[in-house]
């Protein structure tokens, strides 16, 4: 048997505190704010007053559901509907109950890390929406997409909500969409959600709710190391810190040192020395306009082929096609 050092060293998470910890500035991959009680964080914040981004998305799919069914369903053919990182399927249920009303032929394909979220949000579909068919495919969205490709025969349309896309740089992101790109028959359809830019305290404010949901949330990561790898992170020692930068559109979130301090990761054989006030980076947030959403496209092969926004043009859904 492997002791357990040799494992925890094995996952990526494990090689993430590994490198972000002893890199110059240090860093943390959001990615791994996601366990059960980051997941249950990040509901908490899609229901915080301040984080405008559900309530803007959800007005979109309510307000024009019918019209994007309808260009969901095209010309009529059979199609799959993937969703990656589905989630609890709250936003999706708007379009999934409007594609039903209007008799699509379709199936729901939700894509998403956790096994758990794939089955609590079937069990809820079925009660809700008995007649919908749906097939969950459980993995990360690279390896899923590679399933998505051999989708023989059926038009694809892709949902991405949620400005998640904004948690990649711009170059990540630009890899990820042209991963997208490569999946997609000429008819097939990319519908991503994407956070624009607006009053830099509307986005700060979202980001550094003053409950603390958000500081709960960005120590989640440490809270993980302590758990999952004997950490020794005393939370209280670290500050949450959100910086918006009104050019490039980017917010970003630290954690920072309140003083001198060691910090001892067991399992990984790690010590980490922090000065006073230093920093780890730990989740980019990227805002968009469209010059740069039509950049982005461009950059990986998509055109734009149609767009909605809330009223307060907070938010926008973007339709993608192969260019
Ligand atoms: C999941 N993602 C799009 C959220 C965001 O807005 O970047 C995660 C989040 N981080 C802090 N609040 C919400």
């Amino acid at each position: 048997m492997q002791d357990k050092s040799a494992t925890a060293l094995n996952t990526a998470f494990a090689k993430e505190v590994q490198d972000g910890l002893t890199a110059f500035p240090k860093h943390l991959s959001s990615k791994y704010f996601y366990d059960e009680v980051g997941d249950k964080l990040f509901q908490d914040i899609m229901a915080m007053p301040e984080y405008y981004l559900t309530d803007c998305e959800f007005e979109i799919l309510t307000n024009h559901a019918a019209e994007i069914s309808s260009l969901f369903s095209g010309d009529g053919s059979p199609f799959s509907l993937f969703e990656l990182g589905a989630g609890d399927g709250k936003k999706t249920k708007i379009l999934l109950r409007q594609l039903l009303k209007n008799e699509a032929s379709f199936d729901y394909r939700p894509i998403d890390i956790s096994q758990n979220a794939l089955e609590q949000l079937e069990a809820s579909l079925e009660k809700e929406l008995p007649k919908l068919a749906i097939n969950t495919l459980q993995g990360t969205y690279f390896e899923t997409l590679a399933n998505i490709a051999k989708t023989n025969g059926r038009r694809k349309v892709i949902l991405f909500l949620g400005s998640n896309i904004g948690n990649l740089l711009h170059p990540q992101a630009i890899d990820f969409l042209i991963q997208l790109r490569d999946v997609l028959g000429d008819d097939d359809l990319v519908f991503m959600g994407m956070d624009q830019k607006k009053h830099p305290q509307k986005i700060l404010d979202a980001y550094n709710d003053k409950t603390g949901i958000t500081e709960t949330f960005n120590k989640n990561i440490l809270a993980r190391i302590n758990k999952e790898f004997g950490g020794n992170f005393d939370l209280d020692k670290f500050l949450h810190w959100e910086v918006y930068d009104p050019e490039t559109g980017t917010a970003k979130s630290y954690l920072v040192s309140k003083e001198k301090q060691s910090v001892f990761i067991e399992d990984l054989e790690l010590n980490v020395d922090f000065t006073a006030w230093e920093t780890i980076h730990t989740e980019i947030s990227q805002k968009y306009d469209d010059k740069t959403v039509r950049w982005l496209a461009e950059k990986s092969g998509l055109q734009i082929v149609n767009q909605f926004s809330d009223s307060k043009g907070f938010y926008k859904d973007y339709i993608f096609k192969k260019k």
